[in-house]
C-alpha cells in the first residue's frame, strides 16, 4: 500500500476511535488481582470466561476456531488459567453432587463453570479421564432435570409453565444474572455436541434468553433485575443488565461459530436485537465522564463502573460483529472512564458491592467479577482495533 493511503486510513480509523486502551502493565495487574479473589462460584466462572477472551482468544466463542477445539493443547496455546479453574472446581465436587459446586444457594452460578469444564474434557491428554466429562453432563442434567419432557418439546409448546420450572425449580426466581451464568453453558454443551442433540441444546441455550427476556424486560427497553419469585428488584440495575446482554453476546456467537449456525438464523436475528436493545438504551443515560449509574435509568443511584466495564465490552464486540459503528463514541469514553478508575495495585475502583447489588463497594473492598468485566473490556477492545485495521 502506498504510505498516503496507510497515512489517511490510520488518520480515518483515528477519529472513529482512539488507539489506546489499558497498558499491558495495568491489564496484567487487573489480572493478577482477578485470579486472587475470584472464589464464588459466578466469579470463578466469569473469570475462566475473561481469562479465555482475554489469554486464548483462539479459544473463545468470538473465533470460529472455537469449534471445535484443539484435541490438545499446546505450550503456546496451554489455557493453564483457564484449566486450573476447572480441575479445582472437578476435584472438589462431592461425587454425589450433580452441581460443579455443592451447596450453593443458586442453581444456577455453578453452572457458569461449565464451558472452562467443557474445555478440560476436550483438550484432555489423557483420553482415560472421563471426570470432565461427567462433570459437566451431570450439571447439565441438573439443569434440565425437572423438565419433564424432552427440552426441545416442552419449550416449544408450553412455554409459560416451561417458564415458571425454570423459574421456581432452577433459580427460586428470574434474576438477568442467569443469563450470564447458564444459557453459554448449554449453548456451547450443544455446540460441541453436534447433530440433532446438539441442535436441542442450542435451541434450549436460545429460549431460556428469550424467557428470560419476556420475564425481566419492560417498556423501557431495558431489563428488570429480579422477578416472579419471593423478592424482587425491579429496577434497572447496571449489572444486570450487562450480564443479560454479555450472556445473549456468547449465545449469539455460539450459534453464529457453530456447524448449525444456518440452521439458527432467525434465532441470531433475534439475539442481535435484544442485545441491542439494552446497549442503546444504556448508553442513552451515559453521564459525561463515560459512566453508567448503577441503577441505569435513575441518577439517584452513583457512577457505576462494573457495568460500565462489561457494557462497553459488549458494544465493542457488537460493532464488530453487525459492522454498525454508531455505538462506538459511547464505548470509547466508557473505556477512558475505565481506564481512570484503575489503581496502581490493578483494582477496579468505584465500584458497585456485587452483594447488596445497591451500594458503593466499601473502602478498601473490591469486586472480582469488576476485574473479571476489565479483562473483557480489554479483549473485546483489542478485538475491535483488529477489525478496525482490516
Ligand atoms: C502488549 O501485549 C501484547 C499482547 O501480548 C503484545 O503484542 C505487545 O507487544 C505488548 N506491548 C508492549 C508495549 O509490550
Ligand atoms: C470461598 O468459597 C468457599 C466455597 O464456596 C467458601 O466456603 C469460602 O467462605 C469463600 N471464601 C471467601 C474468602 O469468601
Ligand atoms: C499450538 O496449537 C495451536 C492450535 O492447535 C496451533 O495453531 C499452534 O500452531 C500450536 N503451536 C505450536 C508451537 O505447536
Ligand atoms: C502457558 O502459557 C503461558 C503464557 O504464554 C506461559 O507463561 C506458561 O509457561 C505456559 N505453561 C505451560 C505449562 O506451558
Ligand atoms: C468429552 O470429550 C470427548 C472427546 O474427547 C467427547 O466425545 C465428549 O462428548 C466430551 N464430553 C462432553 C460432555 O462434551
Ligand atoms: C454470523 O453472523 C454474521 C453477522 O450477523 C452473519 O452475516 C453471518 O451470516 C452469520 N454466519 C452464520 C454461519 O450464521
Ligand atoms: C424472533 O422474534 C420475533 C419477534 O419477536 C418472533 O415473532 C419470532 O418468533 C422470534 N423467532 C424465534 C426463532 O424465536
Ligand atoms: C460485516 O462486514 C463483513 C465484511 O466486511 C461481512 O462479511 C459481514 O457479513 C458484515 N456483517 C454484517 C452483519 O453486515
Amino acid at each position: 500500500m502506498v504510505p498516503w493511503v496507510n497515512g489517511l486510513l490510520l488518520a480515518s480509523s483515528a477519529l472513529v476511535s482512539p488507539q489506546g486502551g489499558m497498558s499491558n502493565t495495568t491489564i496484567s495487574n487487573v489480572r493478577a488481582r482477578l485470579v486472587e479473589s475470584a472464589n464464588a462460584s459466578w466469579e470463578l466462572g466469569t473469570a475462566a470466561q475473561a481469562l479465555t477472551e482475554y489469554s486464548w482468544p483462539a479459544l473463545s466463542v468470538f473465533e470460529a476456531s472455537a469449534f471445535p477445539p484443539p484435541p490438545h493443547l499446546n505450550a503456546s496455546l496451554n489455557a493453564s488459567d483457564v484449566l486450573q479453574i476447572a480441575v479445582k472446581t472437578v476435584s472438589r465436587k462431592p461425587s454425589t453432587s450433580l452441581p460443579l459446586i455443592a451447596g450453593q444457594g443458586s442453581a444456577a452460578d455453578p453452572a457458569s463453570i461449565g464451558v472452562a469444564v467443557l474445555l478440560a474434557n476436550w483438550t484432555r491428554p489423557d483420553a482415560s479421564v472421563t471426570a470432565f466429562s461427567k462433570a459437566a453432563s451431570g450439571q447439565l442434567e441438573h439443569l434440565l432435570h425437572n423438565v419433564p419432557r424432552s427440552p426441545e418439546g416442552a419449550i416449544s409448546h408450553r412455554q409459560d409453565e416451561v417458564q415458571l420450572w425454570w423459574v421456581d425449580v432452577l433459580y427460586g426466581y428470574t434474576t438477568a444474572d442467569y443469563v450470564y451464568m447458564v444459557p453459554p453453558f448449554i449453548a456451547y454443551y450443544g455446540a460441541l455436541q453436534g447433530g440433532s442433540g446438539g441442535r436441542a441444546l442450542l435451541q434450549v441455550a436460545y429460549d431460556q434468553c428469550r424467557l428470560y427476556r419476556n420475564a425481566l424486560r419492560d417498556s423501557s427497553g431495558l431489563w428488570r433485575h429480579i422477578a416472579l419469585g419471593k423478592w424482587q428488584d425491579n429496577s434497572h440495575w447496571g449489572t444486570g443488565n450487562a450480564w443479560a446482554a454479555a450472556g445473549m453476546l456468547r449465545v449469539l456467537q455460539t450459534l453464529n461459530h457453530s456447524s448449525d449456525a444456518r440452521m439458527f438464523m432467525e434465532q441470531q436475528t433475534n439475539l442481535t436485537q435484544w442485545i441491542q436493545e439494552i446497549t442503546t438504551t444504556s448508553w442513552s443515560y451515559q453521564n459525561r465522564d463515560g459512566s453508567l449509574f448503577n441503577v441505569i435509568d435513575a441518577p439517584s443511584s452513583f457512577p457505576d463502573a462494573s457495568s460500565t466495564a462489561l457494557l462497553a465490552s459488549v458494544t465493542y464486540r457488537m460493532a464488530a460483529f453487525t459492522n454498525d459503528t454508531t455505538l462506538i463514541p459511547a464505548a470509547d469514553k466508557a473505556l477512558t472512564f475505565i481506564q481512570n478508575n484503575i489503581d496502581e495495585k490493578g483494582w477496579l475502583q468505584n465500584t458497585v458491592d456485587p452483594y447488596t447489588f445497591h451500594t458503593p463497594s466499601k473502602a478498601g473492598e473490591h469486586s472480582p467479577e469488576g476485574q473479571a468485566f476489565v479483562l473483557l473490556l480489554h479483549a473485546a477492545h483489542t478485538a475491535w482495533l483488529k477489525w478496525l485495521s482490516k
